[in-house]
């Protein structure tokens, strides 16, 4: 078995700022109230850019990090809840943009913990030796799904993707992973989409595209497995939580890191927030927000570091990182 390690990170998210004020003027909200509820301030809405375009433009800086070819690239998986098609997948649309034509590419729905699973599934493509160069991409444009006259939902999400090349590695990178799924609270966060109907029912046309969520129930299943999540990556490991200098949550509601923060006794400076500046972009959130960290210099070879999210599905998952 190989090891696998993070060679490179890139981000790109639309240009288009929202703030809290901006969305008080069309839905009965206020700043106040989304500030303190959940710690955003602003996020990004994509005016014309879809979700392998996004996703391309962060594909395409991590890559160029990366000192590698197009060519070089034998997979790309697109974590993406909100591809621009079912099919072809957003991952060979990201190939064909790039010209990464020696790549397997596919999508993984895995929604907020979508790069999680993503960044696991491509560690087991390296480590078996069906891959050297992976790059493994978080896009979402979440505008197009949103009921903007929800405000319990419309105020929360934003645009964005983020991307890491992953690599074969004699050293160690990912140290520990672990995931899960609990699908009978599915619909605590939920988006249909095409309904059955077809010339042999007669099925009754209830499209809605758009998302749903109960909040409180997230908000608690979020503060429960996040925990969980964390426990999990360090058991079995020589490692505690106070070999860890940083942890990289998916960036839901400020609140809900506060909490796992208390419980677990870790002062808030050791999470990276950058939730006021984006919102929610499921997906997008973990490859975003570690991009800005290795940009800002915060992460030095050798650094732990734990990717930890959660999500619709509902699905939670983490990683144990080494920094190279
Ligand atoms: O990637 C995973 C995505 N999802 C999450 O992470 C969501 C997790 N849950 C949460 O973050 C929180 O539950 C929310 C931020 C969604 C809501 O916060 P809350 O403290 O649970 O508020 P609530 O839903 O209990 O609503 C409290 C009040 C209600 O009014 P009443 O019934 O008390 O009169 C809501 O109607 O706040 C009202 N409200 C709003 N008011 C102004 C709900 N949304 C808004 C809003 N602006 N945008």
């Amino acid at each position: 078995m190989f090891e696998v390690k993070v060679i490179s990170t890139g981000r790109y998210v639309p240009e288009n700022i929202v703030t809290n004020d901006d969305l008080a003027k069309f839905v009965d909200t206020n700043d106040e109230w989304i500030s303190d509820r959940t710690g955003i301030r602003e996020r990004r809405i994509s005016k014309e850019e879809n979700t392998s375009v996004l996703a391309a433009k962060a594909g395409e800086k991590a890559l160029e990090e990366s000192n590698l070819t197009p060519e070089d690239i034998d997979l790309i998986i697109v974590a993406t809840a909100t591809p621009d098609n079912f099919t072809p997948s957003t991952a060979c649309m990201v190939q064909e943009k790039l010209g990464a034509m020696n790549a397997t590419c596919f999508d993984v729905n895995a929604a907020c913990t979508g790069f999680i699973y993503a960044t696991g599934i491509a560690s087991q493509f390296i480590k078996t030796g069906q891959s050297k160069n992976a790059l493994v991409i978080g896009a979402e444009v979440l505008s197009k799904i949103i009921d903007w006259e929800d405000r319990n939902t419309c105020v929360l999400f934003g645009d964005g993707a983020g991307a890491v090349v992953l690599q074969r590695s004699e050293e160690v990178g990912l140290i520990s992973q672990y995931t899960g799924s609990d699908g009978t609270g599915g619909k605590f966060l939920a988006c249909g989409t095409v309904p059955l109907k077809n010339p042999y029912i007669d099925g009754k046309d209830d499209f809605n595209g758009k998302l749903s969520m109960d909040g409180r129930e997230v908000f608690r299943f979020a503060t429960k497995v996040m925990i969980q999540c964390i426990n999990k990556v360090l058991q079995d490991t020589e490692y505690t939580l106070n070999d860890i200098k940083y942890i990289v949550p998916h960036q839901a509601n400020l609140r809900i890191i506060d909490f796992v923060g208390k419980k677990l006794k870790i002062d808030e400076e050791r999470f990276y927030i950058n939730l006021d500046k984006y919102g929610n972009t499921s997906g997008a959130s973990i490859p975003i927000a570690l991009d800005e960290m290795n940009k800002e210099g915060l992460l030095q070879k050798g650094d732990k570091i734990i990717l930890v999210g959660f999500g619709g599905g509902l699905t939670f998952g983490a990683h144990l990182i080494q920094w190279q």
